[in-house]
């Protein structure tokens, strides 16, 4: 049987969350892959803190390069977040022609497209599920099956703290603080959670979703964000009065060949699938020429759903490994990009 040799690089609550699914899922994997699962190093910032779940303490390592240097290792998954030092892994994991699979949405929204390319030139998987939408595999979607259709617009619940809160004082009348709180405790909020009430980490995902839809790279620059520490119980009350939803919600459309990004608190019709997405769920509503309208709803964050994404990267690698190629989930270089654009 071939072997898979991983490196994980942090082991917080998504990395406890993977340790926990290869453990405990180990037989059906391995028969479904016909390759054998070896985890063979950890990379955490103290080796002797109390773990969620159970691992050789030699698998623990707080020196980077014993993973991203070492030649038994052929897969790297990176769930460390942050920019900077994720992006010199990353980058030196490929050089050294691993291939890597990331949940990091802030890494791949400003600099995917250069690490996707520095990925096919070292003939190395990229691949990023985990990084929008916690376990709905909508990256897959866009780029596999909805890739045989014309992609027209689409419309992202895709931060799931923002529609905790929007929900929690919606429903149970909480206010803004009070609901905020209780999404911290239920660990859906970023460390700083500004980057999801001031609406950036929708547009990050929006970014990614945008780029693989339309094949037509975007800056978190040009989208337009506003998030929802405006909105007030008096609002959600009035809207709902006229037959209205709240909710956070990023659009990406076509117009005349260029595409618009925004994220805003935006009215949404009761009837309207999207009104109907409670509590810290995700859904992604996409509108293509031939299909029409198709809908993509589930857990948008935690520990047991983003795993699931990043196992079934894992999956994809351990193919393509097998078939001797790459696969990604795709960003066209520059050149064909603009071919792409004008035939828009
Ligand atoms: N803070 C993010 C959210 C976590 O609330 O959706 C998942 O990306």
């Amino acid at each position: 049987m071939e072997k898979v040799s991983i490196g994980l690089l942090g082991f917080g609550t998504v990395g406890t969350g993977v340790v926990r699914l290869i453990t405990k899922d180990r037989e059906r994997l391995e028969e479904r892959t016909g390759c054998k699962i070896h985890l063979e190093k950890v990379l955490v910032r103290n080796k002797n803190r109390a773990r969620k779940v159970l691992i050789d303490n030699r698998k623990l390592t707080t020196n980077v390069y014993e993973i991203l240097d070492n030649p038994e290792i052929n897969v790297i998954i990176e769930l460390i977040g942050g920019v900077d030092q994720a992006y010199r892994y990353i980058l030196r994991a490929l050089r050294n022609k691993k291939n890597v699979i990331t949940a990091n949405k802030d890494l791949m929204a400003s600099y995917g497209e250069e690490l996707l390319l520095e990925a096919r030139a070292n003939q190395c998987d990229l691949y990023y599920e985990a990084s929008v939408a916690g376990g709905i595999p909508i990256l897959r979607t866009l780029t596999d099956s909805l890739g045989a259709d014309r992609i027209q617009k689409m419309i992202g619940i895709v931060n799931g703290t923002t529609n905790y809160i929007l929900s929690k004082m919606s429903g149970e009348g909480l206010s803004y603080e009070k609901a905020l709180s209780s999404a911290q405790r239920l660990g859906f909020a970023e460390a700083d959670p500004s980057s999801d009430v001031e609406g950036l980490d929708a547009a990050r995902k929006m970014v990614i979703l945008s780029h693989l839809a339309f094949s037509i790279p975007v800056k978190l620059d040009d989208v337009k964000i506003k998030g929802i520490t405006d909105v007030t119980r008096e609002d959600i009350a009035f809207a709902q009065k006229l037959g209205y939803t709240i909710k956070l919600v990023g659009i990406s459309e076509v117009n005349n060949g260029d595409i618009d990004v925004r994220v805003g608190p935006t009215l949404l019709p009761n009837g309207h699938q999207l009104a109907s997405v409670e509590n810290e769920n995700n859904a992604i509503y996409v509108y293509s020429s031939v299909l029409g309208e198709t809908m993509y709803y589930g857990a948008g964050a935690g520990e047991g759903p983003t795993s699931v994404s990043v196992i079934s990267d894992l999956l994809s690698v351990i193919h393509n490994m097998k078939l001797g190629m790459t696969g990604n989930h795709i960003f066209l270089p520059k050149k064909e990009l603009h071919a792409r654009k004008d035939n828009l």
